[in-house]
């Protein structure tokens, strides 16, 4: 039987959240960008199972609005609904914290995470052309927003 937990992510976790980024994401983060993202501001979870890290999302509240700054699942995770889980964790921990809406960026040719975002409620707000780099030039980020409640 599987025994998947998430929790609140510390810091002495970035290393593993930063080795699994790297393993699943074509642009990951830098070391310093995950450790500027552990503060008041921020509601960063881990997914276990066992004692295995597999998957992480970290999010900023601000002002009454949440935002998914980075979700990952380890590549040999994905497909098992973890990304499901984290983001469905991700949505109930703004709706404790009063958020009117949920914010996240996704580049465009990142259908995988778009079906699942917009599975959830997310849709498309706005577009930034050229707003990420790719290997051979750069691609479009998709705005998606998902409202709660109105202010
Ligand atoms: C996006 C990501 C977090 C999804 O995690 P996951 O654990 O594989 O996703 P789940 O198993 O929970 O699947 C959830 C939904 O995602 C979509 N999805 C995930 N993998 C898919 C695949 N191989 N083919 C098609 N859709 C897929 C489906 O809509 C799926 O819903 P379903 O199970 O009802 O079909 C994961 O692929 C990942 O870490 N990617 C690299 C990092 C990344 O791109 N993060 C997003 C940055 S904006």
């Amino acid at each position: 039987m599987s025994d998947v937990m998430i929790r609140p992510a510390l810091t002495t976790d970035i290393e593993q959240m930063f080795a699994l980024e790297q393993s699943a994401t074509s642009h990951p983060w830098t070391r310093s960008t995950f450790e500027s993202c552990f503060g008041e501001r921020y509601f960063n979870f881990v997914l276990l199972e066992g004692q295995q890290l597999l998957g992480f999302y970290i999010g900023n509240f601000v002002a009454g609005e949440a935002s998914l700054f980075d979700i990952c699942v380890a590549p040999k995770a994905q497909g098992r609904g973890f990304g499901r889980q984290l983001l469905n964790h991700f949505i109930s921990e703004a709706e404790n914290k009063g958020a009117f809406d949920c914010w996240l960026e996704v580049r465009e040719s990142n259908l995988h995470a778009i079906q699942l975002y917009q599975s959830a409620g997310f849709h498309q707000t706005a577009k930034r052309a050229n707003y990420y780099p790719t290997a051979t030039g750069h691609e479009d980020a998709i705005l998606m927003g998902l409202p709660l409640r109105f202010g």
